[in-house]
């Protein structure tokens, strides 16, 4: 094994993680759509109750049993019970995100290029050089998959140490830079007023049980959570290392970010008159606009934004990878250049066939039980596995964990009442709120 993290390196890559297309890109354009400040309210409570009770918990799984994501469960079971290995699908779950998470970040480098060599100019453009692209330029899609494959590819060889600590420690602080210069820029325009009482203002009205369910769902995705990262990462955690405080720190700082992109996105947006309800397109298709109507500036401001996008994804990309990567280490005794190897040229397969279910010519052929494959990935991911391997961690410390260990473990970190409110939030409060989350997702209720 490679040398583990140190004590700010863990907290760096756990929340290069965390912060990632969920906050800059995902965030912004969900909260437009349910209707701004009301929704911002409910995603504040998911993420400190649900997302940080889960957080805490892969934290403790990790750190417990230093070892992957399958063994780890197993290894602090009340009966050492093999079967709680089988909780490692979450890995596997991990590894199809993947597969389109690199894709996605290939299309920030084409509008890098973009933002460089000429912005789209009217709506229609905008919205062509994004439909295009995706159905259109396979070989475009295909080059920057692979770019990016093997930037994580390259990481993932130096080892958790010197390469994945190492990435974090240049990205995250350049990320935060770009992330404040453009804040500032925010501040100047009027709209700013605008965008904070958007932001903020709930208006109570426009929230549906779907918004509470995209609230969730949310807090989920953007902790990381679900796929054996936070498991995996606090495996390699420095053995002093408080892991609560940390898993609070981590979900302050992308909580913040989040909050951060919103206001700086919606800005630009109101500056321009725009509207905060474009779903997916908002990053890809509204703000290119806006850009171009800001000339030479507006290019520049585009390129950093991108930048932005681009960094916050590669070191949320090779969090996801390490999970698969330790697992075969440790179960198979493979190297670990051979087991690198082998997840990133799955996922690099599979990235492909997705972005290809996509595109005009080979959609069809890609295409089963009514929707493409990059539909039914993203489905059985986001809205089947991630629920229930957050439902199976609460599960698993709420009751099948010897209980006096446990606390002894907190109370070393933290105090008794801390530890209480967490395990009634394990035991009872988050598995029964996910439960109703995924049988709504699935419309049996
Ligand atoms: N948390 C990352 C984000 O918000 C996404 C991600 C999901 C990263 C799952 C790794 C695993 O974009």
């Amino acid at each position: 094994m490679t040398a583990g993290f140190s004590r700010i390196g863990f907290i760096l890559a756990a929340a290069g993680s965390a912060v990632g297309l969920g906050n800059i890109w995902k965030f912004p354009y969900v909260t437009g759509e349910n209707g701004g400040g009301a929704f911002v309210i409910l995603y504040l409570i998911a993420i400190a109750f649900i997302g940080l009770s889960i957080f805490i918990a892969e934290s403790y799984i990790g750190k417990e049993s230093r070892a992957n994501a399958a063994a780890g469960y197993q290894a602090i079971s009340k009966s050492n019970n093999k079967n709680w290995r089988w909780a490692g699908f979450q890995i596997f779950a991990g590894i199809i995100i993947l597969s389109f998470y690199a894709f996605i970040i290939g299309w920030i480098i084409d509008y890098l290029i973009i933002s460089v060599t000429g912005l789209p100019a009217t709506i229609k453009e905008a919205e062509d050089t994004f439909t295009n692209l995706i159905t259109h330029k396979i070989g475009t899609q295909i080059l920057f998959h692979t770019i990016v494959v093997a930037t994580m590819i390259f990481i993932a060889l130096k080892g958790v140490k010197n390469g994945i600590e190492k990435l974090n420690l240049i990205l995250m602080p350049l990320l935060a830079l770009i992330l404040f210069g453009l804040l500032m820029y925010s501040m100047t325009l009027d709209s700013f007023g605008k965008a904070i009482d958007f932001m903020f203002m709930p208006d109570w009205s426009k929230v549906t049980v779907d918004s509470v369910l995209a609230a969730v769902g949310q807090a989920f995705f953007t902790l990381s959570l679900g796929m054996g990262i936070i498991i995996t990462y606090s495996a390699s955690m420095a053995k002093d290392a408080n892991f609560i405080k940390s898993s609070v720190f981590v979900a302050i700082v992308d909580t913040s970010v989040a909050l951060i992109a919103g206001v700086i996105i919606f800005s630009f947006l109101f500056a321009a008159g725009a509207k905060s309800t474009a779903g997916p397109g908002l990053v890809f298709i509204s703000l290119p606009l806006i850009f171009a109507g800001w000339g030479v500036f507006g290019q520049i401001i585009a390129v950093a934004f991108f930048c932005a996008l681009l960094f916050a994804g590669i070191t949320s990309a090779v969090s996801l990878l390490e999970p698969s990567v330790r697992y075969l280490v440790e179960k198979f005794d493979m190297s670990r250049v051979k087991a690198i190897f082998l997840a990133s040229g799955f996922l690099y397969i599979l990235g492909i066939l997705a972005l290809l279910s996509m595109s005009a010519d080979y959609g069809e052929a890609l295409t089963f039980l009514g929707k493409n494959l990059f539909d039914h990935m993203d489905y059985l991911t986001s809205s089947v596995a991630l629920p229930i391997s957050g439902f199976v961690t609460c599960i698993f410390l709420g009751y099948f964990v010897d209980k006096s260990e446990l606390k002894a473990k907190f109370t070393s970190q933290t105090n008794v009442m801390v530890f209480n409110i967490w395990l009634v939030l394990v035991r009872y409060i988050v598995p029964v709120a996910i439960a109703l989350l995924f049988l709504n997702k699935l419309e049996i209720i």
